[in-house]
């Protein structure tokens, strides 16, 4: 499998404005991480999980230096990340607002909550705002659907989502 490269990564020894770790010591975390647990088996997903909350998201140049460590091909670990749908292969916005689509949150109106929060993010689904603030996505059920429709914030759940209760969710994540 032929994986493209859209953009180089960032040079080593970039810290970002707010003063986190430069990206020479998030990829040498990384490759502890995954010294740490190559040998488990199953490893992969751990490693990523824990790479992505390293790194942010999981970039093609991250990708390579698992696939590297793990000696594994990338095509590999690219088919792991961009199957499942908590892997991110782009930065992820401040908060994350992802709707549930799964069967009970998709007949009580899934969609129409992702078209409104499409319009008044000005997103469409997988893209983040200009301000990164937030990241609009969707996923299968989140395990609330008695009170469907139901979304996360991050790692919070909205249930009985309404365009009031949009609004407000919305409004204290400013
Ligand atoms: S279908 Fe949405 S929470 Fe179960």
């Amino acid at each position: 499998m032929q994986v493209q490269v859209s953009s180089p990564p960032p040079s080593p020894g970039t810290a970002c404005a707010c003063g986190e770790a430069t990206e020479a010591e998030k990829l040498a975390r990384i490759t502890e991480v995954v010294e740490a647990f190559r040998d488990k088996p199953g490893s992969l997903i751990q490693i990523l999980h824990l790479a992505q909350g390293i790194y942010g998201y999981l970039p093609i140049h991250v990708q390579r230096l698992v696939a590297e460590k793990l000696d594994v091909p990338v095509s590999e670990v690219w088919g792991v990340t961009t199957f499942y749908s908590f892997f991110s292969t782009k930065p992820r916005g401040e908060y994350s607002i992802r709707v549930c689509l799964g069967t009970a949150c998709y007949v009580r109106g899934g969609v129409e909550i992702v078209k409104r929060l499409s319009q008044t993010l000005g997103v469409g689904v997988g893209e983040t705002t200009p301000d990164g603030k937030f990241t609009l996505e969707v996923m299968r059920c989140i395990g609330a659907c008695g009170l469907a429709p139901a979304l996360l914030v991050n790692d919070k759940v909205v249930r009985q989502v309404n365009p009031d209760k949009l609004n407000r969710v919305l409004a204290l994540c400013e």
